[in-house]
């Protein structure tokens, strides 16, 4: 897939190289000049490459945001018209004060999102744990996978994503439309409350048993 990154620190380049070394075709958005972090990431793989953020996305079929929550408006806004259509892989979370939801609970980051780029397909994805899972998602000692629980309102939209989900090392697990979205954000803060304040380990990971 053509897949452009909005955002390469902790989340996006991680996450960036895997899709690249699995056989995606991978860019960077340049957002600033002389960007520390772009360079960074593109240090991670001779199969990344990196353009101007508007030429970035408009040849991409998906595009991940990875970027800090506040800049989310600033940067979304002026490329609805060219999100429309495309997936748009929402990493982002909204925190507040004492590590709350950003949004009070009202509103979902990923709702908010979706009313910046109206014709995008927003898919919430790649939020519930720490950095440290999407550097590393091999728990060997189990015979699963990770679960990398995610939602959204297109159905072919959460199909493409989750093929990029497994190819990043996680189990897909559609958890419903984009209303959902909350309940992800709030499992987020579970493990960052647990892990950043509450002394687990990051590396813990969720696992979906069925039977
Ligand atoms: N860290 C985690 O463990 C974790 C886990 C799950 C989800 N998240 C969420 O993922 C998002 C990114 O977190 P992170 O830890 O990866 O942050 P980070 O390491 O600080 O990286 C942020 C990235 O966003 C870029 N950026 C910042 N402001 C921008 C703007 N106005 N326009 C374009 N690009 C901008 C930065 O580029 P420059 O370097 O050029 O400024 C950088 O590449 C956040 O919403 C966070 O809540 C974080």
């Amino acid at each position: 897939m053509k897949i452009a990154f909005i955002g390469v620190g902790q989340v996006g380049a991680p996450l960036a190289a895997h899709l690249a070394e699995a056989g995606h075709d991978v860019v960077l958005a340049e957002s600033k000049e002389g960007s520390a972090s772009v360079a960074a990431a593109l240090a991670r793989s001779k199969r990344l490459s990196s353009r101007p953020v508007a030429e970035a996305v408009r040849s991409a079929e998906v595009v991940f945001l990875a970027t800090p929550f506040q800049a989310n408006e600033t940067i979304v806004r002026p490329l609805a018209d060219s999100l429309a259509g495309k997936i748009l892989v929402d990493c982002t979370n909204p925190v507040g004060p004492g590590l709350s939801h950003g949004l009070k609970s009202e509103r979902s980051g990923s709702e908010f999102l979706q009313s910046l780029a109206p014709q995008a397909h927003v898919v919430k994805a790649f939020t519930i744990y720490g950095f440290e899972n999407f550097e590393n998602p091999s728990y060997p000692a189990y015979p699963v996978k990770p679960a990398m629980f995610f939602c959204g309102n297109d159905r072919a939209a959460k199909e493409r994503v989750g093929s990029l989900i497994n190819d990043c090392g996680f189990e897909p697990v559609d958890v419903g439309g984009l209303v959902q979205a909350l309940h992800l954000e709030h499992m987020t803060l579970l493990w960052v409350r647990m892990v950043r304040a509450g002394g687990h380990s990051p590396n813990i990971v969720w696992a979906a048993l069925r039977r």
